[in-house]
C-alpha cells in the first residue's frame, strides 16, 4: 500500500483539530496505519521551535526560518519514513500555513518564502489538502474564551482575514490538491465532506 500525505489547513478556529481526530480514528479502524503529527512541531526539536515561535516576539524572517528548521526536521524523521513504509499522514498544518501566515498575514516576502519551500521540502507536497474555510468572525466567536491566546491568536480579525485570503490564493493556484470545505456548516454536514474527499482519494 502506498502512503499517503494529507494536510489540514484554516485559520485559527475553523475545526480542523476536530476532524483531524476523527480522520486518523476512523482509517485507523479501516486497519490503516496512521500517523497524526502538526505544525511547527512533529519531532522533539520541532516542538522546541514551535515553543518559541508560538510564544517569543521575532521578526518575519526569523520566524519563517524557524518554521522552514522545524519541516525539515520534521520531513526527515517522521514523514518521508511514515510515507515509505506505506502509512497515511495526517498533518495538523503544513507549508500553506506559512504561506497563509507569514506570507499573507504578516506580508513577508512570498518569493523568500517559494525558495525556502524547495530547499525544505524537494518537492515533497501533501497528496490532499483540507482547507477549513471559515469567516474570521465566526472563527473568533468560536475561539473566544476557548483557552490562553497564543502570538498569533492575539492577532485581529483583520490579520486572519488576510490569512485566509493567502489560503484562498494556494487553493487556486494548487486547484488539484485542495478540497476547500465549508467550515461554517454543521459539524456533521463538514464531516460528510471530509469522507467524499477521502473517498475520492481511495480512503
Ligand atoms: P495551531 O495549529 O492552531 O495549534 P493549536 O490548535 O494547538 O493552537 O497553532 C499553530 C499556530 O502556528 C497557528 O496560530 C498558526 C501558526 N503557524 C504559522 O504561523 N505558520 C506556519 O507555517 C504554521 C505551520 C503555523
Amino acid at each position: 500500500m502506498s502512503g499517503l500525505f494529507i494536510s489540514f489547513e484554516g485559520i485559527d478556529g475553523a475545526g480542523k483539530s476536530t476532524h483531524i481526530q476523527a480522520v486518523a480514528e476512523r482509517l485507523r479502524a479501516a486497519g490503516r496505519d496512521v500517523v497524526l503529527t502538526r505544525e511547527p512541531g512533529g519531532t522533539p526539536l520541532a516542538e522546541r521551535l514551535r515553543e518559541m515561535v508560538l510564544h517569543e516576539p521575532m521578526d518575519a524572517l526569523t520566524e519563517s526560518l524557524l518554521i522552514f528548521a522545524a519541516r525539515r526536521d520534521h520531513l526527515q524523521q517522521v514523514i518521508e519514513p511514515a510515507l515509505q513504509r506505506g502509512a497515511v499522514v495526517l498533518c495538523d498544518r503544513y507549508t500553506d500555513a506559512t504561506f497563509a501566515y507569514q506570507g499573507a498575514g504578516r506580508g513577508f516576502d512570498l518569493a523568500v518564502l517559494l525558495q525556502l519551500e524547495q530547499w525544505v521540502q524537494q518537492g515533497r507536497q501533501p497528496d490532499l489538502t483540507l482547507w477549513f474555510d471559515l469567516a474570521p468572525e465566526v472563527a473568533a466567536r468560536r475561539l473566544a474564551g476557548a483557552r490562553v491566546p497564543d502570538r498569533f491568536e492575539q492577532q485581529p480579525a483583520e490579520f486572519f482575514r488576510r490569512v485566509n485570503e493567502g489560503y484562498r490564493a494556494r487553493a487556486q493556484a494548487d486547484a488539484a490538491r485542495f478540497v476547500a470545505v465549508d467550515a461554517s456548516a454543521e459539524r456533521d454536514a463538514v464531516w460528510r465532506s471530509i469522507e467524499s474527499a477521502l473517498q475520492a482519494r481511495g480512503l
